[in-house]
């Protein structure tokens, strides 16, 4: 018994202790519970406060600048999305994020506005002072819900006082679809304190409409100019870079001050000198206490050129000086360069001293060597020797017993002239290049053909008495040569197609005038040179001399014998 007793007694306690253990349990579950209930409630109100508060604080974005390389952002239970300062997208929905470089601006806008907590979408801002708006910096506006589509046609900033004078703001479309930011209008004047933003399209059904607008206001703190001094010439232009802080400033707006007339200041800041002497010229900022200086020195540029003549003639051979000088003495583009318009006519030194080449005219141009150019131009008459037109238009006494060659060419005039039984007959490379000249003409159209070739001594003698007998010697020494002074008996002239004055007029003495110098061909007699050839105008008469003379005879426009200066 008594141990039963014991048994009995060991076996109620262990009963007691396990009822006891059982209630301990019931309890630890129910504060278990309540712990888990209140942990719960804690969590739903840090949420609700943070979900608040990231509204409250973030909604209408914030402009961050960082010197940190890693922002952690803490997105909440909202989606946000993520610009660089230039409005790129970047990333969405990111915890931390690396920037690439320091001291970067990132804008960040909610993008999800849920509908009940009855959001109101900032039309009337109010502002109070100018640096309020500034910290606003960017205004975003969520017009991808249906209300504020179909109620949003403008912003506008209720302005109490005008702290807004040339500010400007860009605009930005934000396609919630494809995630594009695009730059709606650029500059927009908010001076009259609106800002009016016409809603591309209300239409709630179509997906690509759904857009939101941003707002950016960056306001210009501070400039940077490339230059404190700058000295340019009266008239002239001279262009100051300008450095905008911070560089995506909305409103680079400048303003300037310096002395009237002095100089004129376009928008892209470039300087127009409009009166000597020296200025002070001071660049703000509106609205900023910000001024930087630059020294303008404006100097006297010329604005004539005097000279001691306007036109000069004289002879082959002999030089003159044209004495010319800068007006204004003080012009600092005092420096004077001579030009002769055909150095075959007239050459010109850089002091002035002009040489007669050969018989013709011809311009002296005498300008400033340094910007701004001015000019004045000299008109050159060079004459002939005395005796030049003399002795080529007189015939020599008696024929030579070789023909003259000068500069490697064959010359034939009244004063040179040929042996009289010099008789080539015609020359085989004359006439192959006037062949190859013909072809080329009938390809244009043009029909050329040799009306009169080689001529013998004999043939022209025939030839010129029998004008003679015509017309009388004085008369036939202007259009027929003597025997022996003919250039057709070289076997190097042809006349061409007719030998009437009309035919150059006729489309193919014209082009033959024009065209002959390709194939090695010069008119030998050209119009107004007779006191020089000794002969009338033959537009017919052709010479050949190789294509390379021919076409620096042509080039010269003179005569044969002045190209060869005899
Ligand atoms: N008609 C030219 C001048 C001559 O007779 O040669
Ligand atoms: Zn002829």
């Amino acid at each position: 018994m008594k141990v039963l007793s014991v048994q009995s007694r060991r076996n109620v306690k262990r009963k007691n202790i396990k009822k006891i253990k059982r209630n301990a349990n019931i309890r630890n579950v129910i504060t278990f519970c309540g712990l888990i209930i209140i942990v719960i409630i804690i969590s739903i109100l840090i949420g609700f406060v943070s979900m608040y508060l990231g509204f409250n604080l973030k909604l209408y974005n914030t402009l961050i600048v960082s010197k940190e390389k890693v922002i952690e952002f803490k997105p909440f239970i909202y989606n946000f999305k993520i610009w660089n300062k230039s409005l790129n997208y970047i990333k969405e929905n990111e915890i931390e994020l690396v920037l690439k470089k320091e001291n970067i601006s990132i804008s960040i806008a909610y993008d999800k506005v849920p509908s009940y907590l009855n959001y109101n979408i900032v039309v009337d801002k109010q502002i109070s002072s100018r640096d309020e708006f500034k910290g606003l910096k960017t205004i975003y506006i969520d017009l991808s819900n249906e209300m504020n589509r179909s109620t949003i046609t403008n912003l506008s900033l209720d302005l109490k006082e005008k702290y807004f004078d040339n500010d400007y703001v860009d605009i930005y479309e934000h396609n919630t679809k494809t995630n594009q930011i695009t730059l709606l209008k650029s500059r927009v004047s908010i001076k009259e304190g609106n800002i009016n933003l016409s809603v591309y399209d209300k239409n709630k059904n179509d997906e690509e409409n759904k857009r939101n607008y941003i707002i950016v206001y960056v306001p210009l703190v501070n400039i940077e100019l490339s230059k404190d001094y700058i000295e340019l010439k009266n008239s002239c232009i001279d262009k100051i870079g300008v450095k905008y802080i911070p560089e995506n400033a909305t409103n680079k707006v400048l303003k300037y001050t310096i002395q009237e007339d002095s100089v004129e200041v376009t928008e892209d800041f470039n300087i127009i000198a409009k009166k000597v002497g020296e200025y002070l010229l001071r660049v703000g900022i509106e609205n900023e206490n910000v001024e930087k200086e630059i020294k303008v020195k404006i100097l006297e540029i010329a604005n004539s050129i005097e000279t001691n003549v306007d036109s000069v003639t004289l002879k082959v051979g002999n030089e003159t000086t044209i004495n010319a000088k800068i007006l204004p003495e003080t012009a600092v583009n005092n420096q004077l360069e001579w030009k002769s318009s055909n150095e075959k006519v007239a050459k010109v030194d850089q002091n002035g001293k002009v040489k007669g080449i050969a018989y013709g005219n011809c311009e002296i141009e005498i300008k400033t060597k340094e910007e701004p150019i001015i000019s004045k131009k000299i008109s050159v008459k060079v004459e002939l020797k005395q005796n030049t037109s003399v002795v080529n238009n007189t015939y020599s006494n008696e024929l030579p017993s070789q023909p003259t060659y000068i500069q490697g060419i064959l010359i034939v005039n009244k004063k040179y002239g040929l042996p009289s039984n010099y008789n080539p007959g015609v020359n085989a490379t004359a006439l192959s290049a006037f062949n190859t000249m013909q072809a080329a003409a009938k390809n244009e159209g043009i029909s050329l053909f040799i009306v009169s070739g080689f001529r013998s001594y004999s043939t022209q003698l025939g030839l010129y008495n029998r004008y003679v007998r015509q017309y009388g010697q004085a008369a036939t020494d202007t259009f027929s040569a003597k025997a022996g002074h003919s250039e057709h008996q070289t076997g190097l002239a042809f006349d061409v197609n007719s030998v009437l004055d009309s035919f150059a007029q006729t489309k193919e003495g014209k082009w033959l005038a024009g065209n002959c110098y390709k194939y090695g061909f010069i008119i030998r007699y050209p119009e107004n040179k007779q006191a020089i050839t000794g002969y009338k105008y033959e537009p017919w008469h052709i010479r050949y001399l190789g294509v390379d003379i021919a076409t620096k005879v042509y080039q010269s426009g003179l005569c044969l014998e002045e190209y060869l200066g005899i």
